[in-house]
Parts: structure tokens; sequence; C-alpha cells
């Protein structure tokens, strides 16, 4: 079939927590075909996408030029989400580069680079915000957008900016992951009285096809993206709310934070094949300070009218989100919300990131 009539697009990225629910959006109802990069085309995710049709595997990593090259060719559009928690900040700029140069050189006709928010640049250059896994990202994403000023016609191009996976706050091993105390459903996290805008998942999905759907409105467009800013107080009365179990947040100070659950990781390279020996690399404890500050500050911003207009069935807030996971989990027999919070009903496949889920091991 020729692509005028089923456009193919290439994701990067596609069997991730943020992939699935875009290639789904994509090949749903079959007006996309999608090709998949993926380091292990056997993983449970690789095949429940080939499960859905209109979908194909390419193996390989993004660290290198012929895959990419391979990727791209024959494709009409792409969806580029360049892991950070595989290369580290720079790392990730240069393959992230090289993406976006490579498509147009392959005749891609729209790309939309997967992003988050230039924090450090949003804080005024504050350093107290500085977060590895958002600036790499978000420094591309300008130099992007500059490109596509002279490319525009020969490759149209969109930055999706979306922000922390609501699904986090319920899945193990995230920088959020509640603990039961005395069984109450715990969110100790340096927040303050801050705010988090959090993103669904699902909805990510919707609007990744929109900007594929709607390319001439897109071409140039940051489309950034959020249920609403969340505060965790708010948070705990909407998960106490829907599932009739007690909830709370307890605000934490950085130091009491790092010598929690995540202590082991604090000292590690955020990008597990980062060089721990290389000054550039930020450690997990001084990424996950510079995000947790950039919450509390209320240093992001979200224009929720225009994202009413692009999607009028969007979630907007926390609790509708709760309900909707609570029934789908007991939909898919994963058990209620509250079930799902316990640690003895974790499974495998339970984490959210498939990074967290792989044990943070795989190649560049
Ligand atoms: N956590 C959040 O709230 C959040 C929100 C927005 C953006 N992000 C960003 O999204 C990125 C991670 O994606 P995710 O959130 O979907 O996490 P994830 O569930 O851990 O997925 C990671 C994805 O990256 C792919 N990948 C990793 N290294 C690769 C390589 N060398 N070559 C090809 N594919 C590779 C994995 O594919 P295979 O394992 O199948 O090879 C998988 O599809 C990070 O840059 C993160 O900063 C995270």
């Amino acid at each position: 079939m020729s692509s005028q009539i089923t456009p193919t697009i290439f994701v990067i990225g596609g069997t991730g927590a943020q992939g699935m629910p875009i290639v789904q959006g994509l090949v749903a109802d079959k007006k996309y075909k999608v090709r998949v990069l993926t380091r292990d085309a056997t993983s449970p995710r690789a095949q429940a996408l080939l499960a859905l049709g209109n979908v194909s595997i390419l193996e390989g990593s993004f660290a290198d030029e012929d895959v990419l090259r391979e990727g791209f060719r024959g494709c009409d559009g792409a969806y580029v989400n360049i892991d950070g928690f595989n290369t580290g900040e720079k790392t990730e700029m240069y393959w992230a580069i090289r993406s976006y140069e490579i498509a147009i050189e392959e005749g891609i006709k729209f790309y939309v680079y997967g992003n988050l928010d230039y924090a450090l640049k949003k804080s005024g250059y504050d350093s107290k915000f500085r977060t590895g896994h958002y600036d790499g990202k978000g420094r591309i994403a300008e130099w992007v957008l500059f490109q596509n000023q002279k490319n525009r016609d020969r490759m149209g191009a969109a930055v999706f900016t979306s922000g922390p996976y609501i699904e986090m706050v319920v899945s193990p091993l995230t920088p959020m992951t509640p603990n039961i105390e005395d069984g109450v459903v715990t969110w100790r996290v340096p927040l303050g009285s801050g705010a988090v805008p959090h993103v669904s998942l699902e909805d990510c999905g919707f609007y990744v096809r929109w900007l594929f759907d709607n390319q001439e409105r897109a071409n140039g467009m940051d489309l950034e993206v959020a249920i609403e800013h969340i505060t965790y107080a708010d948070m705990a009365a909407a998960f106490q709310k829907v599932t009739g179990h007690p909830a709370q947040y307890i605000d934490t100070d950085l130091d009491t934070y790092w010598g929690g659950p995540l202590s082991g990781a604090a000292d590690l390279p955020a990008g597990y094949n980062a060089d721990p020996n290389d000054k550039s690399t930020m450690s997990f404890r001084d990424n996950f300070t510079g995000f947790w500050n950039v919450w509390k500050h209320d240093i992001i911003t979200r224009d929720y009218a225009l994202l009413d207009q692009i999607h009028p069935n969007r979630i907007r807030s926390a609790e509708q989100w709760f309900r909707r996971e609570d029934q789908l989990g007991k939909d898919l027999g994963k058990g209620s919300l509250w079930e799902r919070v316990q640690p003895e009903n974790w499974r495998s496949d339970s984490p959210i990131l498939k990074g967290s889920a792989d044990a943070r091991t795989g190649k560049l």
C-alpha cells in the first residue's frame, strides 16, 4: 500500500510508558501505520504493540546512525522520544540532534519531538532548578523549532511537551511511589504547597495523534500539555474520595526524601548508561532535587484553555483520572487502585516505566 494511502510514522520510544498509548492512538482506526524502534523485539511490550495491527518493529538502538536511517527511510512522519534515563543529558542531546538531521535527510514530512520543559531557562537560569532530563530535551526542542523556521516546507516539525505521568503516583519504582503507613496511602515528597502539572498518558495519545492529523496548524507549534496543576494534598483527597480508603500527603525535606526508598539510587547517574566519571553527568539526587524544586516553586505554566479547545474530552482533574483508572484496572483484572498500590500485589509488569521494570539496564 502506498504511503499516500496509509502514512507510516517511525516511533522512537514506542514500547515505553509514553510510547504505548501514542502508538495505540495512531493505529486504533488504522489511519496510520507505525514502525516502532526497540532494542528487543521479543519483549512483551513490543509483542503487545505488534498485536494491535498496522505495527511493525525495527530492532536496534537510537544511538546508531544506520539504525536511525533505516527507521526514518520510507516513513512519512516520526515521533521521537529519546530516553534520557538511558543516555544521560549530554548523550541525549547529541542523538536528539542527529535524529532531526537524519529525519530531514531521509525525507520525513512531519517530525514530532517528544519534549519536557526547559526548566532551567524557565526558572531564569537558577541552578536550583537544573533538571538534566528536562533541560536536555528542552534545549533541543528550541533548536528543532529554530531549524524549522528554515525547513518547515521540506519537513514540518512540532514539539510535544508533556510532564510527569500521573500514572507514576500509583506505580512502583517512581519518584512519587506511595508507601502504605498504618493502612494510609502516603506520599512523602519534597513539594511543599507546590503543584505538579501531571499528564495523563491516554491523553498524550490523543494529543500526538492530533498533531499528525493537523500538520498545517501544528507546524512550528510547541504543544504543552497537562491535566491540571495538582497539589499532593488534593491528590490524596482525590484518591481517598475515589477509593474510599485513607490517603495523605506529608511534605518532606530533601534530606529526608533522599534518605528514604530512593537512597540506594541517589548517587548513581540519572542515566543508567551515562559515565559516572564524566563531570557533566547528573546524579539521581541532583537531577530530582531540581525536579522537585521546579514544582515546589511553580516554575512551569500551561494554557489549559488551549487544551480544552484541542481536546474537549480531556481529563481535567486527579479525581477524574483516579476514577477512570480504578475502573480500568478492575475491568482488566488488575484490581482496584487501592489493591494496586499495596506492595504485596506488585508484579513484574506493575511499573509504568519500562526502564524501571527492566531494572535500569540495557544497552545504549
Ligand atoms: N516519567 C515521566 O513522567 C516522563 C514524562 C515525560 C517524558 N519523559 C521522558 O521520556 C523518556 C523515557 O520514556 P518513557 O517515559 O516512556 O520511559 P520508559 O517506559 O522507561 O520507556 C523507555 C523507552 O525508551 C526506549 N529506549 C531506551 N533506550 C533505547 C535505545 N538505546 N534505543 C532505542 N530505544 C530505546 C525503550 O525501548 P526498548 O526498551 O524497547 O528498547 C522504551 O521504549 C525519558 O527521556 C524521560 O525523561 C518521562
